[in-house]
């Protein structure tokens, strides 16, 4: 069984993911994370963040194993992680590992923006994960300000909508539903509720 989440930054498709990958007995694979160690790795370095053959060459030495959203949750990260997913040399490089990963024995949930369009076109399902942008802000404005990490929810609305242009409009793998993703609007949705409807969604997607 693959399971496919796709949806913009803070729709709740990665807490979600988490979820389904313990309900199902499945590994998990948070597809934005492979992104973002790249771009963690060329930020370090200080390296261009548009030259595509040093993305790849880091690409390459990736290890799927040692990737941890706490260490790569950084908010220039996530944009420089934005940026160089625009690079379609690197997307081949990161799309062939995901898909490794995906089509081990064991089954998967792979989440991400292209895994039921390009990742696992045949997954056995699809969930497009949205939620208003508003509604996205404030959880990641709580959520940063949980952890003690001062927020602007204004800022921090701005960001990620520009983010959602920038992952909708690129040529490469733009952030699209399948045809045959399931939508799944949180935006009034408790993650109890969400996850409930999730679950729903994949026990019929996988008897049919
Ligand atoms: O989900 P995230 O915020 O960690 O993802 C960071 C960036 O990585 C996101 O803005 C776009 C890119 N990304 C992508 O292009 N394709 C994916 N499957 C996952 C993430």
């Amino acid at each position: 069984m693959i399971i496919a989440l796709d949806g913009p930054a803070a729709s709740g498709k990665g807490t979600l993911a988490r979820q389904l990958a313990e309900h199902f007995g499945l590994k998990h694979l948070d597809t934005g994370l492979t992104y973002r160690a790249v771009a963690a790795a060329l930020l370090a370095r200080g390296l261009p963040l548009g030259d595509e053959k040093l993305a790849i060459s880091v690409a390459q030495n990736l290890d799927l194993g040692a990737l941890d959203r706490n260490q790569l949750s950084a908010h220039e990260i996530g944009e420089a992680a934005s940026r160089i997913a625009v690079l379609s040399g690197l997307r081949e490089e990161l799309v062939r590992l995901q898909r490794a990963f995906a089509e081990s024995d064991e089954g998967a949930v792979l989440d991400g923006r292209d895994i039921g369009t390009v990742v696992c076109p045949n997954a056995t399902a699809k969930l497009f994960v949205t939620a208003a942008p508003e509604a996205r802000a404030k959880r990641r404005t709580d959520e940063l300000q949980s952890k003690g990490i001062p927020a602007v929810f204004d800022e921090i609305l701005e960001d990620l909508k520009r983010r959602d242009t920038r992952d909708s409009t690129r040529k490469d793998s733009p952030l699209l539903p399948a045809s045959d993703a399931h939508l799944l609007d949180t935006t009034e949705m408790d993650i109890e509720t969400a996850f409930k409807a999730a679950v729903d969604i994949v026990t019929r997607a996988a008897a049919a």
